[in-house]
């Protein structure tokens, strides 16, 4: 594993997009990995512009993200912006290319939000499993719309791509993707149900008034598959969450198991780490900035 930290969020972004421009650079069939939410904003922004300089042409790239809310296309829509319309005109990912975990299903000719899929989950008890806040759909599920969420979640496992960068963010709890606390670490793309502590951070995410309680994610050990994840975090808020990604136990610790991966934190998301965690981080992995 590799840590970098940088003082700012801006030489942080800076940071990743050179690496990143370096790696599509080297191997013209490398994937992109997206995740969604604020952090990777600002590299998704300079991204752009090297676009816009001629240094970079993502319109042959295929980009797979990470998650989607159950019963919404937020981060479709959330992903087609900041990979395609905010590109250059032909230099952006093309649509086609960009895929999203599908969280929209319709059921009697109604979207099936959230409390929908309570009913659902407590009517038919029989279609699934749960495996902490993983939700398993069985092979022999009867509800039509279970059955097609179990193949649409195989299918989008199936195409991952292994040699893609991964692009992560990391929730307060450690989350990477939508794998909360209690997911296994080889879990695959599924259905998920989201933490308090997620419903609550994401809040904003919510403005039409549907709150979500559920999406449909990657699995940490789909995640684990990627030639090079990358894991972004920025300010305080994070530090307990890069803390247990480091050092302790939470989802993304798992990435510690990971030969390449990649930390990009600033300092201030290190603030109260002791210097004797901050001595055992330097023995252990290649460190800069530190
Ligand atoms: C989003 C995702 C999440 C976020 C995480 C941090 O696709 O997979 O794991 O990366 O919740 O979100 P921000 O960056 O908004 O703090």
């Amino acid at each position: 594993m590799k840590i970098c930290v940088f003082p700012s969020a801006e030489q942080m972004s800076k940071a990743g997009q050179e690496l990143i421009l370096r790696e599509l650079k080297e191997d013209p069939s490398l994937a992109l990995g997206g995740a969604t939410g604020n952090t990777p904003k600002l590299l998704y922004g300079l991204l752009a512009q090297a676009a816009e300089s001629g240094q970079l042409d993502l319109s042959q790239r295929q980009i797979w993200f990470l998650d989607e809310y159950f019963g919404k296309d937020m981060y479709y829509k959330y992903a087609i912006n900041f990979l395609h319309n905010k590109f250059p005109k032909g230099k952006g990912i093309a649509v086609k290319n960009i895929h999203v975990p599908n969280g929209m299903y319709y059921f009697e000719s109604q979207i099936v939000h959230s409390e929908i899929l309570d009913e659902v989950l407590k009517k038919n008890r029989d279609d699934y499993e749960m495996k902490g806040p993983e939700v398993l759909i069985k092979p022999g599920a009867k509800h039509p719309f279970l059955k097609q969420l179990r193949k649409d979640t195989k299918t989008y496992e199936k195409s991952l791509p292994l040699e893609r960068v991964q692009i992560l963010g990391i929730g307060r709890e450690g989350h990477i993707g939508f794998n909360e606390v209690g997911t296994s670490d080889k879990s695959r793309t599924h259905l998920t149900v989201l933490a308090d502590s997620t419903v609550e951070a994401n809040a904003e995410d919510f403005e039409d008034g549907i709150v979500t309680r559920y999406a449909i994610t990657q699995g940490s050990g789909s995640i684990m598959k990627a030639y090079l994840p990358i894991l972004f975090a920025n300010g305080v808020k994070k530090t307990e969450a890069v803390h247990g990604l480091l050092i302790g136990d939470n989802p993304a610790s798992v990435l510690r198991k990971h030969p390449n991966t990649h930390v990009f934190i600033t300092g201030d998301t290190l603030g109260e780490f002791k210097s004797a965690d901050l001595d055992k981080l330097r023995k252990k992995y290649e460190v800069t900035g530190l």
